[in-house]
């Protein structure tokens, strides 16, 4: 039987049969609820240790696998700062403020840095914090907004609060009940923020009349089109219950339908109407904007990771990213000047015109810098082939070499790379042109090879970290944790503050000696769940928390991933 659609329901309830109609539609559903299909249900693990024993796919086959002892005992002691700080100070809210101790509310309320921060209590083994933490959280009222009337981000909500929760009952075991049926809360909660063409829409008002649609805009984001798809389907697996993954299969469908009728067919623009009847509306004939950074990321992220978590059942995701991934080489990526020729890759942004020739840029944001470790994910999962694992190292050396070419030792927000002309294949290093043309766009002080930095604050970001990590599982080669612990100690030095870690301001300077001059009073929950994760996982033994069993979200929460589907390759 299909399952009948809304606008089915809509038609027959102006009929006559209305009454008849929806009492027979609710008597089926209570006798024949629809059934996650079958072999999917219930998830059942007997092994909870978080130490993978079996053959690795994914990772590198470490032949002596082990942590670095002195490396992980400082993280773990910064995670600790910020964690007391913000249990003394800002206990139950969503931000402790680093420096003057004070509390800030960017989520409702809903203690978003508690529940990012789980999972990670629990993988560094501070078991009595996180049972403590885990009852505070199962306190917590999802019908009522600590901050009434507020507006609720279902992408954020869904990345921190649904992925955390998931993500803490999959790493404690899945013992924990509460975890469970809070996650399943938030689950409904966000089942609330679908127009009725199944859109997400941008925001919702909290509380809200249970069962009105929202308004989807005219502005969806690529990245909102597909960032449910992997907490949406890791939720129906725990539940039972396919409501959720039927949300992000239509969103995966829509975004199949329209992904080669782009501008750059296999790619897709940042910005979609949302406001037609039936999903995504046709792309029109305006600008389009192509990106891998903020608005698109953790989209391209999803198709590689839902595959992993969910392939066998359905392989659109690794089809699309398949259809992506040449499209993103040859449009996207580019090689920068920098000294010593060193041969490394970015990311760029694109603008297109009906009509016109496309403009390219060498654009780059920090939080595109996850690009290289999703390449080397691909590469052992979607497809098997040993070009993109070397696009993923230069990829990641792009970032590193940008935290190391700043004097604070970290990478600002958003920096303008000059791509290599073709006119120069080999992409050699000219110190005479680079400083004109640094001159022509205003600055000569930056580090060479940087052209302009648009936003020069760290914020705490993981991306960079999160590839270095990625690249140490994959390849199996030390010098990853010789880059990732250069980039702790300089994010230490510069972010360390009375109550947990602060933002840096400009990390073009070295602020040694006036480190508080040089910070601003802001510690987002992604420091705590994915920032300092990384670097945990980067020095513990790599057995703990293994890319062979576990999924990461965007927020740096990992999902279990079924035996069965483990290393699905694309056929
Ligand atoms: C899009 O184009 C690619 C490359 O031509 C093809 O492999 C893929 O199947 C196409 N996708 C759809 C949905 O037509
Ligand atoms: C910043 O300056 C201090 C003192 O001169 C130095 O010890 C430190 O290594 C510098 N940091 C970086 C990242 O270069």
């Amino acid at each position: 039987m299909a399952w009948p659609t809304v606008g089915y329901l809509r038609r027959q309830t102006r009929s006559r049969y209305r009454y008849p109609v929806i009492l027979v539609l609710f008597l089926l559903y209570v006798f024949f609820p629809i059934p996650w299909p079958s072999g999917h249900a219930p998830y059942e693990y007997s092994n909870h240790h978080l130490t993978f024993r079996g053959t690795p796919v994914i990772q590198h086959a470490f032949t002596t696998p082990s942590a670095d002892t002195g490396r992980l005992k400082a993280v773990k002691a910064e995670f600790v700062h910020a964690y007391n700080a913000y249990r003394s100070r800002a206990w139950m809210h969503d931000e402790v403020k680093p420096l003057s101790g004070g509390t800030h509310t960017q989520y409702c309320g809903w203690a978003a840095t508690l529940i990012d921060a789980l999972d990670t209590l629990y993988i560094m083994g501070l078991e009595e914090e996180f049972e403590e933490a885990v009852a505070a959280v199962h306190r917590m009222k999802l019908w009522y907004a600590p901050s009434l009337a507020c507006s609720i981000n279902p992408f954020e909500m869904t990345i921190r609060h649904l992925g955390g929760l998931l993500s803490a009952y999959d790493i404690s075991g899945q013992r924990d009940e509460r975890l469970k049926r809070k996650a399943v809360g938030m689950g409904e909660m966000l089942l609330q923020a679908f127009g009725r063409n199944g859109i997400q829409c941008r925001a919702i008002l909290w509380p809200r009349l249970w069962g009105w649609p929202c308004t989807p805009n005219s502005g969806v984001s690529f990245a909102r089109m597909g960032s449910q798809l992997l907490e949406f389907v890791r939720l129906s697996m725990v539940s039972g219950k396919r409501k959720w993954s039927d949300r992000a299969d239509f969103a995966a469908q829509e975004l199949l339908r329209v992904q080669n009728k782009s501008r750059i067919p296999g790619l897709w623009p940042r910005n979609f109407d949302g406001t037609c009847d039936q999903g995504l509306c046709d792309l029109t004939d305006g600008p389009q904007f192509y990106t891998t950074a903020s608005g698109a990321d953790s989209s391209y992220e999803y198709f590689v990771k839902t595959h992993l978590l969910y392939g066998a059942v359905d392989d659109s995701y690794a089809r699309m990213w398949a259809a992506a991934l040449p499209q993103l080489k040859k449009h996207i990526l580019f090689r920068p000047q920098a000294p010593n020729n060193a041969d490394l890759l970015f990311p760029g942004e694109i603008m297109t015109f009906k009509d016109l020739p496309q403009s390219f840029s060498g654009k780059v944001e920090h939080l595109s810098c996850f690009l290289g470790g999703l390449f080397a994910l691909s590469s052992r999962t979607v497809i098997d082939n040993t070009e993109d694992i070397e696009i993923a190292a230069k990829l990641t050396n792009g970032c590193v070499w940008a935290y190391e070419s700043t004097a604070s030792g970290i990478m600002p927000d958003t920096v303008v790379f000059e791509p290599c002309p073709p006119s120069n294949p080999k992409c050699t290093w000219n110190e005479l042109s680079f400083a004109a043309n640094t001159r022509k766009h205003g600055d000569a002080t930056l580090p060479k090879g940087f052209i302009k930095v648009e936003r020069p604050e760290y914020l705490l970001r993981p991306e960079a970290i999160e590839s270095v990590f990625y690249m140490y599982r994959i390849t199996g080669d030390e010098i990853w944790r010789e880059k990732g612990w250069r980039m702790f100690t300089a994010i230490r030095d510069a972010s360390r503050a009375k109550y947990g870690h602060a933002s840096v301001a400009n990390a073009l300077v070295n602020a040694t000696g006036q480190v508080e001059e040089n910070q601003m009073d802001k510690m987002e929950s992604f420091w705590l769940s994915e920032t300092l994760k990384y670097f945990y996982l980067l020095f513990a033994d790599p057995r703990l928390v293994s890319l062979d069993e576990w999924v990461f979200n965007t927020e740096g929460h990992p999902f279990r991933i079924d035996e069965e589907y483990r290393g699905q390759m694309y056929a």
